[in-house]
């Protein structure tokens, strides 16, 4: 009995080490700036703008036929309103958005569909293929749907690119389907598709 107890507490020792080795943070990670060079903050309201001329105006919610649930995209032109988002860090001690990491973000809205403004991986387009980004909340068990990321952009001044691939959510996970998200336009509406040609975009913060 005794000795059973042992080998059960160094189990339990060991679980306990395994878990907090893969649910800290990296604070080595480089924090994502805004429009103005500050770290992108948890919970703060930020327009998304492209950070290259003609192609379309900022992030918003699309009505892509009249019906539910509305899909991630943009505005048409530059200058129009757009809507905000705000992001929340998977890590719970997390208060800015890093480089490489995952965070949720949903729009700063109430629409007329009774549900999420959570961005979601929706459905392949049939007609290009690509993955659409529509909102709501994964039914997946540790909801890796909703997890996006940014990394730098090639070129540019605080300038990102969006792109899903849910790894500190599920560090064991392997994904065949990793994507980065760029404009798709439909029926002259202006969609947000991983795999889509890559759209650089800027964070500009609203105070
Ligand atoms: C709208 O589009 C969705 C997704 O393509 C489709 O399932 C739905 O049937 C469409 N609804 C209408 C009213 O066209
Ligand atoms: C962009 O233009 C299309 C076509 O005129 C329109 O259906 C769509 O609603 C517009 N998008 C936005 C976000 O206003």
């Amino acid at each position: 009995m005794r000795s059973m107890g042992l080998i059960g507490s160094i189990g339990y020792i060991w679980l306990v080490m395994a878990i907090s080795a893969v649910a800290q943070p990296d604070s080595s990670r480089t924090p994502v700036l805004d429009s103005a060079g500050r770290p992108l903050e948890r919970g703060v309201e930020y327009y998304i703008n492209p950070a290259i001329t003609d192609h379309g105006g900022r992030f918003t919610l699309i009505d892509r036929n009249g019906s539910c649930p509305l899909y991630v995209g943009q505005e048409n032109v530059s200058g129009l309103e757009g809507l905000p988002v705000v992001f929340t860090p998977f890590y719970e001690e997390e208060s800015v958005i890093r480089e490489a990491s995952d965070f949720r973000v949903a729009f700063s809205a109430t629409t007329k569909c009774v549900q999420s403004t959570a961005w979601l991986v929706g459905e392949t387009d049939p007609d290009t293929g690509k993955i659409l980004i529509v909102t709501g909340e994964s039914q997946s068990g540790l909801s890796v749907g909703n997890y996006f990321r940014l990394s730098k952009g090639g070129v540019g001044y605080n300038v990102y690119e969006i792109s899903w691939c849910p790894t500190d959510v599920c560090p064991t996970c392997r994904w065949t389907d990793c994507g980065t998200a760029g404009g798709l336009v439909e029926n002259g509406k202006r969609l947000l598709a991983l795999g889509a040609s890559v759209l650089p975009v800027m964070f500009e913060r609203i105070y």
